[in-house]
């Protein structure tokens, strides 16, 4: 497999098809990763109500997720009956952390907060992620300027495997629109100001007009936003 057979798959003008097309045509193991924040239940939405079985959609469910999240994700699960998998940190790692450097030890320092970030998300991403020849993602080029560079399919060199963001190109409108019409689950406090949803002790809402990301991290150096999961 290489980037022009799966661009060659995925140039269709919708992105429902594109996503069938992908689970038809490659015969290796394809993943989407949800963090169920409005624009990946755009994705869970393709893939269950196409009846497509063998994208494999797991979550990482940090610990540190806002109960409307944990709702939401529930929802999901009934309205579509499916079940979505859930990769947890390693139990002595976390214990570790929290027992040494504190439960909230993320506020102290950018490095603890990464360090926290890399036994949440990471390193139960990089288990989601063995064997897998295709990860489907929510990412969007409007959510923050490091994103502007990302491609619709991109090799991964790190994780040795391609990238496929089906919505890179959506606007904030767009997708609100399609959840609206396709009566979408979606996590609730999006109709409270949050845009990007992560784990609650690091998230907040925006005000209008604020930066998509001024809500994750905002005790932070805007340069240093980024979590792991996406480089
Ligand atoms: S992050 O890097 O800042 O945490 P963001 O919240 O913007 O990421 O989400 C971008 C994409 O990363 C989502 O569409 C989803 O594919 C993936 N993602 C982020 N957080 C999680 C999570 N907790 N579980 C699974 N996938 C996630
Ligand atoms: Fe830890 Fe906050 Fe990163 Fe969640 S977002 S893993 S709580 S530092």
């Amino acid at each position: 497999m290489d980037d022009t057979f799966l661009k060659n798959i995925v140039n269709t003008e919708n992105f429902e098809e594109n996503i069938k097309l992908l689970a038809q045509r490659v015969n290796e193991k394809i993943v989407f990763s949800t963090s169920f924040g409005i624009e990946d239940q755009v994705i869970s939405h393709a893939i269950y109500s196409q009846g497509i079985k063998n994208i494999e959609v797991f979550t990482l469910d940090t610990g540190r997720l806002f109960p409307e999240t944990y709702s939401v994700w529930d929802k999901t699960q009934l309205q579509y009956n499916e079940k979505i998998k859930a990769y947890y940190p390693n139990t002595n790692t976390i214990e570790n952390y929290s027992n040494e450097k504190g439960i909230n030890a993320f506020y102290n320092s950018v490095d603890l907060r990464k360090e926290c970030c890399f036994i949440r998300k990471v390193e139960p991403l990089n288990r989601a992620l063995v064997g897998a020849a295709v990860w489907i993602t929510g990412l969007r080029a409007e959510q923050s300027n490091n994103r502007n560079t990302v491609q619709e399919i991109e090799w991964d060199e790190e994780k040795q495997l391609y990238k496929f963001n089906p919505l890179l190109n959506w606007t904030t409108e767009e997708v609100v629109e399609y959840v609206t019409k396709n009566a979408v689950p979606y996590n609730l406090l999006h109709d409270k100001g949050f845009v990007s949803i992560g784990c609650a002790p690091c998230t907040r809402a925006i005000q209008p007009g604020e930066d998509f990301r001024a809500g994750r991290w905002w005790w932070e150096d805007q340069s240093k936003k980024e979590c792991g999961l996406h480089k």
